[in-house]
């Protein structure tokens, strides 16, 4: 067996999403016909997007011994990610994410982290330290605590693994992790939060925090594309497909999960990109982070 599993390190939340006819703005309350229950947080969601995708994925993640958590753990499950390494842990809820989206399938998110908050550094560095040999792509998104990011990138990068990193949100650890070289994967506004103001354009952003990392940035612009940033040679933007939105809620986690299925499974960079994309633009026709994540088999159709 090659080192082509894909192993994912974030949050798990459970979802609660109102559709309502718009955001609400500071001090407003919206009113939408009811509230639906979805599982959610960026790692299980980009967990998902992998495992339907056709990679191994195993998750490394917190949930409280609850029935959110009971839950949470049957549905990655029933998706088929490996959840060996997801901690119960006694006396603290699972992360819930509260929702708003809009008829343009715009979203608003709060988050409270929950056990998620509770990750610990040593569960992580363990964790990722006994799965790295068979791995090809570690994937860290930042919804747990930066000590966890960082044994995650760590590990990941000092056993010579592709790391993909998702400052999703920009947190002070991904500055710090910039050095040890992972691929990041920030949206634009992620992306000028890392580069603090000091450039005045995409590419050049995004170039600034190549220069640091040493390997390829990738730029997610929602339906402007992605522009992809190598470490020798001009920046490249892939266009986004045109696609009927529903609900954006997990389509930077499918584009996150589906790239680094590609990654782990050392396809090239631009196809694995190619992939991430056409599985985002499916993703965004249902509501629910989940419910529009394709498998291989509409990936390849939609992609051609
Ligand atoms: O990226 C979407 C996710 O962000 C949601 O599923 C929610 O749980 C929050 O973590």
């Amino acid at each position: 067996m090659g080192a082509d599993e894909l192993v994912v390190v974030g949050a798990i939340n459970v979802d609660l999403v109102v559709a309502a006819p718009r955001l609400p703005g500071p001090g407003e309350t919206v009113v939408g016909p009811g509230v639906e229950r979805y599982g959610g947080g960026k790692g299980a969601n980009a967990a998902v997007a992998a495992a339907r995708a056709g990679a191994r994925v195993h998750l490394i993640a917190a949930i409280g011994d609850d029935d959110t958590g009971d839950t949470a753990l049957a549905e990655l499950r029933h998706d088929h990610v490996t959840t060996d390494h997801v901690v119960r842990l006694a006396g603290t809820p699972t992360g819930v994410a509260l929702i708003v989206v809009d008829p343009d399938g715009e979203n608003q998110i709060a988050v409270g982290a929950g056990a998620n908050a509770a990750l610990t550094a040593a569960h992580v560095r363990a964790a990722v330290g006994a799965l790295v040999p068979r791995a090809g792509c570690v994937l860290v998104s930042t919804e747990i605590p930066g000590d966890a990011i960082e044994a995650a990138v760590r590990t990941a990068t000092d056993a010579g693994v592709p790391c993909v990193l998702n400052p999703a949100p920009v947190v002070p650890a991904v500055e710090r992790l910039l050095g040890f070289g992972p691929i990041v994967t920030p949206n634009r506004t992620e992306l000028f939060d890392l580069v603090d103001g000091a450039a005045s354009d995409t590419a050049r952003a995004a170039r600034r925090i190549g220069e640091r990392t040493g390997a390829p940035v990738i730029v997610t612009l929602g339906g402007d594309g992605a522009l992809v940033v190598p470490v020798d040679g001009p920046p490249s933007m892939v266009p986004a497909h045109a696609v009927q939105v529903r609900d954006t809620t997990g389509a930077g986690d499918t584009f996150n999960g589906v790239l680094a299925a590609a990654i782990a499974s050392g396809r090239p960079l631009a196809e694995a990109v190619d992939d991430a994309m056409a599985a985002a633009a499916l993703s965004v026709g249902a509501i629910g982070a989940r419910a529009g994540m394709p498998d291989a088999a509409a990936i390849a159709t939609f992609r051609h």
